[in-house]
């Protein structure tokens, strides 16, 4: 039986930060009604001359340091991003190039918020069956460059950052599930609702920015996130006391805290980078886990469960033994 288990985190953020201070410059809005509708309080934005691409290698060399690898040894590259630099190449085939890895296989996941989530299930099976060794995946967003600066109610919620990790083939339990869903029917209710195959035109009058009917999407998001967490521990015969940590996807606080109720955990078991980061989409649960590694909470050995929920709707959790 192969295997498959992170061997390395790493992760970027920006340097420019936009405090909620600075948006009440923008917008009309409130430090206090973001603080307490969403729990963030500043989030990190993209500089002019910076990419996705850029964000995700800052990750991924992080991630392979932290792993003891070298780029070589990477037969397999995924990218989760919604704000891919280009229509084509795919980012990962950007990253790629700058790694100077010619020759694996390099693609790129869209899957919203829970396009990292969707990318380590992939990259799961694909070392699991036997036909990689040696991943990297990356979750890079520059939500900042889709956003309506005008809309108080979209604009104060995203962030720009990268997370990466490694997942190595090996003889020990490390990945334990992962489980992905999606719903299109609820396409329109968090969307950009333009794109090129529609043509250019698509883009203009506002269909180039995030759009989101955000109080109708948090009540499918907190139903949907219980649902996942009883979902991912039947499937592995686990109790709610056996995770050690809950990994979320940090779109809101509230979101967060229900799943943890759900899980009956206290808070101090939940990695909440909300505040700091904002939503970074896909970025958002590799650059949590990354600075609860970093910071000592998570430790080898623990179960970690991980959870996403974004546009699509998009859905899906990863249960592992870090
Ligand atoms: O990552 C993908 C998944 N995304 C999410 O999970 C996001 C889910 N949604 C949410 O997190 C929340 O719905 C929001 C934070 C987006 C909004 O919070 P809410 O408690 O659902 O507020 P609301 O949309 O019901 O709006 C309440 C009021 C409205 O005013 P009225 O109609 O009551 O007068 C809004 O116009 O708050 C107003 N509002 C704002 N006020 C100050 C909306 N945005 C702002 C703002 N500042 N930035």
């Amino acid at each position: 039986m192969i295997y498959s288990r992170i061997t390395g985190t790493g992760s970027y953020l920006p340097d420019k930060v936009l405090t909620n201070q600075d948006l009440e410059k923008i917008v009309d809005t409130t430090d206090q009604w973001i603080r307490e509708r969403t729990g963030i309080s500043k989030r990190h934005i993209v500089a002019e001359n910076q990419s996705t691409v850029d964000l995700a290698e800052y990750a991924a060399r992080r991630a392979l340091k932290a792993a003891g690898r070298d780029a070589q040894d990477i037969d397999l590259i995924i990218v989760a991003t919604t704000t891919p630099d280009r229509v084509f190449p795919s980012t990962a085939c950007l990253l790629q190039k700058r790694l100077d890895r010619h020759g694996c296989a390099a693609f790129d996941i869209q899957a919203v918020c829970t396009g990292f989530v969707y990318a380590v299930g992939v990259a799961d099976k694909f070392i699991k069956t036997g036909a990689a060794k040696c991943a990297l995946v990356v979750g890079a967003e520059v939500l900042s460059r889709v956003l309506d600066w005008t809309d108080r109610g979209t604009c104060v919620l995203f962030g720009d950052g990268s997370g990466a990790v490694i997942i190595e083939a090996g003889d020990e339990p490390g990945i334990l599930s992962t489980h992905l869903h999606a719903d299109g029917a609820y396409e329109s209710l968090l969307t950009v609702a333009g794109g090129v195959g529609q043509g250019y035109a698509s883009l203009l009058d506002g269909n180039g920015y995030v759009s989101m009917k955000g109080n109708e999407v948090f009540k499918v998001a907190v139903n949907t996130l219980g649902r996942i967490v009883d979902e991912t521990l039947e499937a592995n015969q686990l109790e709610k006391s056996d995770i050690d940590w809950l990994i979320p996807h940090q779109a809101n606080i509230r979101i967060i805290q229900a799943t943890a109720k759900k899980l009956k955990m206290s808070m101090e078991r939940v990695v909440v980078t909300v505040g700091e980061h904002g939503n970074t989409s896909s970025a958002s649960v590799p650059l949590a886990l990354d600075v609860a590694v970093r910071d000592g909470r998570v430790k080898r050995g623990e179960t970690l469960l991980m959870e996403a929920f974004g546009g699509g709707f998009t859905w899906g959790s990863i249960l592992l033994k870090f």
